[in-house]
């Protein structure tokens, strides 16, 4: 075991001073190897109030996916728009070469498991361990290198070098981000010259009341709204706590679809969704040569 002190300083939270633990534990697979972990624990932090208030909105974020996590599979799956642009973020790379595709907010992973079926190797991103979770529920018979499934802020994907996917879906997932604009840049950078990028975000006049009652709408004419009360509670409440129109760090379609062409993207095509209140946008990335991967 051993201990020491280091102070942290960045944007988000301002100053920290930690103390960090490092415990060092042999693995009980192999004699060879040993497990280290580290336990930080916050000793002092300087601006108090930044913070505070980043700490809750992370907490805040972690228990909305959390509760989201436990009905989302129940509801979701039931409803057209969500059938649709679920089958038009999986079609966008279905005549497409077998290639490697982001699921940038993967969730429970409607999209991933789509593009597995059709060969694609997938890279599923989420920063919810729960909504994680359901989704490895559902991908445990792939075979090795296939699927690879990560829990991470999409705002830093420091890890991947540019260019190294030839594919990038996000499908609701921008506006419910701390920072859209960062996780945007870092789609477009990790997509390579040629690769298409299909997301699907709110539109500047989204309305979330018509949405959920259109959807409750739905439950009851297909007879399922008594069994699904309880799901259909949670999920209403929880859209009402992220809807996009009262969120701070606010990026739309719109927006999205002019950072897309001013970085040096062709908007191939595009088309509303959930009932005009979302929209969808195919663009490629440009490259010297004009090779794409994905169609329509
Ligand atoms: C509305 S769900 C969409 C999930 C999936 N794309 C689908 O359409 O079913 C939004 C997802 O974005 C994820 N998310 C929110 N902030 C994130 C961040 N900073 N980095 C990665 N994922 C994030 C949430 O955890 C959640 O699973």
């Amino acid at each position: 075991m051993a201990e020491g002190e280091a102070d942290c300083r960045s944007d988000d939270c301002g100053f920290v001073r930690l103390r960090l633990t490092l415990l060092c534990l042999p693995q009980r697979s192999s004699i060879d190897s040993v497990e280290r972990t580290v336990y930080a624990e916050i000793r002092s932090w300087g601006e108090d109030s930044l913070f505070r208030q980043r700490l809750r909105l992370a907490l805040e974020s972690h228990l909305i996916w959390e509760t989201y996590a436990l009905s989302y599979d129940q509801v979701l799956p039931r409803l057209d728009f969500y059938q649709e642009v679920v089958e038009r973020h999986s079609r966008a790379f279905r005549d497409a070469a077998r290639g490697s595709i982001l699921d940038l907010g993967a969730g429970t992973g409607n999209v991933t498991i789509r593009l597995l079926e059709q060969g694609h190797r997938v890279t599923a991103l989420d920063i919810s361990r729960a909504m994680l979770d359901r989704l490895l529920s559902k991908v445990d018979r792939q075979p090795d290198g296939v699927v690879s499934i990560v829990r991470h802020d999409a705002a830093d994907l420091v890890q991947w070098t540019s260019a190294s996917f030839d594919g990038v879906t996000i499908l609701l997932a921008l506006f419910d981000m701390a920072n859209p604009a960062a996780a945007l840049g870092e789609a477009m950078r990790v997509l390579r010259p040629g690769g298409m990028l299909v997301v699907t975000e709110p539109k500047r006049t989204f309305d979330l009341s018509s949405l959920l009652r259109y959807a409750e709408r739905c439950l009851r004419e297909q007879g399922a709204y008594d069994a699904l009360q309880e799901h259909w509670a949670r999920v209403s409440k929880v859209n009402r706590k992220i809807d996009p129109s009262a969120r701070r760090e606010r990026i739309f379609i719109e927006d999205i679809r002019e950072r897309l062409e001013l970085s040096g993207f062709s908007i191939t095509r595009e088309e509303d969704s959930h009932h005009g209140n979302c929209a969808t946008v195919w663009a490629v990335r440009n490259s010297a040569r004009g090779a794409t991967v994905g169609g329509r």
